[in-house]
């Protein structure tokens, strides 16, 4: 684990470093996405707020926030350590995912004004889908749990379910035997939600094509981590009858959600513009994306359609700015192909060839790469190594093995070392 020493300096201090940055940052291209930076924030702890209102964390870290960003940070005390949780999931889930593809999701050491994820950001391709999904997905994941940890000043357990009525279950109520009851603790996917697009989405206005790749994205990973949201309960009464259940909604793992968007990586889109809106499209899938809130438990959204419409006119025309934010639908490239749905990840060129090494292009190559002989897949040699061939090497690893538990409380392994075959790329 990376520590990055952090420096106490005031909220106030930083600001004129933050500009500075801001106006150096290739003009809409990554605009909103410098605060990945903050992964490297090290443990979430050490930027946990001192005093209401005021944020320290090292200088170069908050220079990456956007001023939008930074208010946010300062009017709920407590996001950024959730944020920079988000950030770091979103970096090992990407590098799981992708840890046997030519492109393998390595972060750069953090630098001040440069990308976390390196110039494979400045292109619209595959991958870059996939960098904004997964980094959106955690801050949202990341935030909703939070809310219900209490970690964060402004939100809490989501309890909107108490008020309901108990959803009648497939047999209908048997007399004398109480159904189950909301009033767990739900994890605040609707704060999550929200959040995430307030904060993520800042600086991606939805003008150009590459800004529109990039809010479709972001709302994409938002999205798979809101349907994933499922019921837990808990039994109460005397021996396990379960006379009463008390049942909340709770997150999916992130490995759930990672699986999802590779799953959407690989069917990915690719897309330009329309001119439709897609108010045109379908009302209901409108009003779903402009009001996260209505949608708190997937289940009842499915089977009530009436939840809908319970948006007023009035909170609607009062969203209608940032309803037209989301309000576009982008046409595949190849006509004879479907139009991206809203869990779709789109691109919008080609990926380049990640075989050579090419710092223009910020691209390692795969050069030394570890691989697998036997698998004809892309982790295989003959794909992994694009044809150039492999070294096969005998080499002993040295591995913690014969682990034995001593009472109380210690493990004690020998050192055993193996031999093992590796193959690696010329
Ligand atoms: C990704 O691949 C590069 C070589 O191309 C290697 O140096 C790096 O350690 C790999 N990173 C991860 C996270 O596997
Ligand atoms: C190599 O690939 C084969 C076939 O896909 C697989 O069974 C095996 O577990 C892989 N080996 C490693 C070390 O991943």
């Amino acid at each position: 684990m990376e520590l990055v020493t952090l420096f106490l300096v005031c909220l106030m201090a930083v600001s004129s470093t933050s500009a500075e940055v801001e106006s150096k940052s290739k003009p809409g291209r990554g605009r909103g996405s410098m605060w990945w930076g903050i992964a490297k924030a090290g443990e979430p702890n050490n930027i946990s707020p001192l005093a209401n209102g005021m944020i320290y964390m090292d200088p170069a870290i908050h220079a990456t926030l956007r001023r939008k960003q930074r208010r946010l940070a300062r009017e709920n005390p407590g996001v950024l350590a959730a944020i920079a949780k988000g950030a770091n999931m979103a970096i090992n889930e990407c590098q799981h995912q992708f840890r046997n593809r030519r492109w393998n999701c390595s972060t750069r050491n953090f630098l001040r004004g440069k990308n976390l994820f390196g110039k494979i950001v400045e292109r619209g391709c595959r991958e870059t889908a996939f960098i904004y999904a997964i980094t959106s997905a955690a801050v949202t994941h990341s935030i909703a749990r939070a809310c219900s940890e209490g970690s964060i000043e402004s939100c809490t357990c989501d309890y909107s379910h108490q008020s309901r009525a108990p959803q009648a279950n497939s047999m209908g109520a048997v007399a004398g035997v109480r159904d189950w009851e909301w009033g767990g603790c739900s994890d605040n996917i609707g704060f999550g939600f929200k959040f995430s697009r307030e904060f993520v989405d800042t600086g991606e206005r939805g003008r150009t094509l590459r800004e529109k790749m990039n809010l479709h994205n972001n709302e994409a990973g938002r999205s798979h981590v809101q349907s994933e949201m499922r019921q837990e309960c808990k039994c109460h009464g005397m021996s396990g009858s379960c006379t009463v259940k008390t049942c909340w909604m709770r997150l999916p793992s992130f490995r759930v959600v990672g699986d999802l968007l590779k799953d959407r990586f690989d069917g990915a889109s690719r897309v330009m513009v329309s001119n439709s809106l897609r108010t045109t499209v379908n009302e209901a899938t409108l009003s779903n994306r402009a009001n996260p809130n209505g949608l708190k438990s997937p289940n009842q959204v499915g089977s009530s359609p009436n939840s809908v419409s319970s948006n007023s006119i009035h909170a609607r025309s009062h969203q209608q700015k940032k309803i037209n934010r989301y309000n576009f639908q982008l046409k595949p490239h190849n006509p004879d192909h479907k139009p991206p749905g809203m869990k779709d990840l789109v691109y919008l060129e080609p990926s380049p060839g990640f075989c050579e090494r090419n710092p223009r292009l910020g691209i390692q190559g795969t050069h030394g790469r570890q691989c697998n002989d036997t698998s004809i897949g892309v982790d295989g040699c003959d794909l992994m190594c694009c044809g150039r061939g492999y070294r096969t090497q005998e080499v002993i690893v040295v591995e913690r093995c014969a682990c034995t538990f001593h009472w109380c409380c210690e493990v004690k392994c020998k050192l055993c070392r193996t031999k093992k075959i590796i193959h690696t790329c010329l």
